[in-house]
């Protein structure tokens, strides 16, 4: 297995370029299911999150051709089972189910299961399934949807912590192909959907509202290839953001949307980091000294959980007290022990993060968990004195283009090697 070795203590310079969005390009990935006609994406980013995606629409029988970020698919042929093996690998593969049921009116998916940062129910999807007239069977592990011909129908897919994204994602593709009108009430909010919609729409879709709690989708007959270009990944620039603040360095941040980043950049400002957009840029650097904030992650457009972990490991730098509670996943701070390691004094008060911040930090091996409390880890060692060993850098790599090429590119001292 991989690590990454870093020399900390570098103030990051330069200008890095972020990558298309992951968390936008894997369920327009899943979008071309909807159609036979051949779709091309641009921008994707080059992950092992994207080029599994891109196995399972091979799996489901597309021709698929993925490379220099362009994806050229193909559904002209498709079954609608995907197994175990590979659903069980990533999660977000539970956005197939949509256009499958949408495409082929039956799909018998493996269950996702759950990850570290908690269950990841798919009871919403299963719901907005349902409401679309789908019969829903779940055994051995797998959920079978079918129905005649979906229809569309008015819903309500709040949860237990609000929207759901991928559960939106799943139900307005399903909804693009069904008889009449359908209403999603508590849709979530993220661009991210926004893209999808935009895509969906370039396809031939007929909906509004995406963006916004409600969306209206009016069901067509059949939807064509399309071309799209993915919007930029806005948790991989509020990560470079956070490392440029940790380090007391200054970078400028290229092909970002400022616009999705509201709530990053404001709690960033509060916590004394200088933050200059210039034309589609930004220009971060750490103001005088870091100040303890408190942050609490709700859907968009509040903070996003996929940037807690990053913001907790700046806080641990900022002298005082900062309360970071977790509102969307049940435990998600599984880097709060191993930014111990490196010095950071952090207690887990129930959803929320007691942190003390201001003590330096001095680097040690530690081990990555999850995909953002990885970056947290790079973060923190990246601005601790001494060596930092981060482990298990797969996590890492599922969802950050070249992280440690584009580090080096702003001066860090960082390498990636195998794990002794
Ligand atoms: C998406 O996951 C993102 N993944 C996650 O990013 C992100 O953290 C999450 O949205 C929240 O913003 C992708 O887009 C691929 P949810 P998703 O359904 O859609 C509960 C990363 O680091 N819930 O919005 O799976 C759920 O338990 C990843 O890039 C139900 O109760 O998340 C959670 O508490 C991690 N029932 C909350 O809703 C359901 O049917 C939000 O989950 C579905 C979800």
């Amino acid at each position: 297995m991989e690590s990454f070795l870093i020399k900390g203590g570098v103030p990051l310079h330069g200008e890095v370029q972020i990558s298309g969005s992951k968390n936008a390009a894997l369920p327009i990935m899943a979008a071309t299911l909807l159609t036979d006609e051949p779709c091309v994406i641009r921008g994707i980013p080059d992950l092992s999150d994207t080029r599994f995606m891109a196995e399972i629409l091979k799996s489901l029988g597309a021709e698929v051709k993925f490379q220099n970020g362009t994806l050229t698919v193909r559904a002209k042929k498709i079954r609608g089972y995907a197994d175990y093996e590979l659903v069980r690998k990533m999660r977000g593969s539970i956005c197939i189910a949509g256009p499958l049921l949408a495409r082929l009116n039956k799909t018998r998916i493996s269950l996702p299961g759950g990850c570290v940062i908690g269950a990841r129910p798919i009871n919403l999807h299963l719901k907005g399934f349902e409401s679309l007239g789908a019969k829903i069977k779940i055994e051995g592990g797998y959920v079978e949807a079918s129905a005649k011909k979906l229809s569309g129908s008015t819903m309500f897919l709040g949860g237990r912590a609000g929207s759901t994204v991928l559960g939106t994602a799943n139900v307005m593709m399903a909804a693009t192909l069904a008889d009449g009108v359908t209403v999603i009430e508590s849709a979530a909010c993220e661009p991210e959907i926004v893209d999808l919609a935009n895509f969906l729409i370039e396809m031939g879709a007929n909906m509004s509202g995406a963006g916004s709690p409600t969306i209206t989708i009016s069901g067509v007959k059949k939807l064509h290839g399309a071309e799209h270009e993915v919007i930029p990944d806005r948790i991989e620039a509020a990560t470079f953001a956070i490392a440029a603040a940790a380090t007391n360095g200054e970078i400028e941040i290229k092909n970002c949307r400022a616009d999705h980043l509201r709530a990053v950049l404001d709690k960033l400002i509060d916590a004394g980091v200088s933050i200059q957009p210039r034309n589609g840029n930004l220009t971060v650097r750490r103001g005088k000294n870091l100040k303890a904030v408190d942050v609490t992650t709700l859907p968009y457009s509040g903070f996003p959980t996929d940037v807690q972990a990053q913001m907790t490991a700046l806080l641990a730098l900022a002298p005082g007290i900062s309360i970071v509670t977790e509102r969307i996943f049940e435990s998600r701070f599984m880097h709060v022990s191993e930014l111990a390691r490196l010095g950071a004094d952090i207690e887990i008060e129930g959803p929320s993060a007691i942190v003390k911040g201001g003590r330096p930090l001095s680097g040690a091996p530690v081990m990555a968990s999850d995909l953002r409390a990885s970056a947290a880890l790079v973060i923190a060692g990246l601005a601790a004195k001494g060596a930092t060993q981060v482990n298990r850098i797969y996590h890492l790599d599922r969802g950050y283009e070249k992280m440690d090429l584009k580090l080096r590119k702003l001066g860090a001292r960082i390498q990636r090697i195998e794990e002794k």
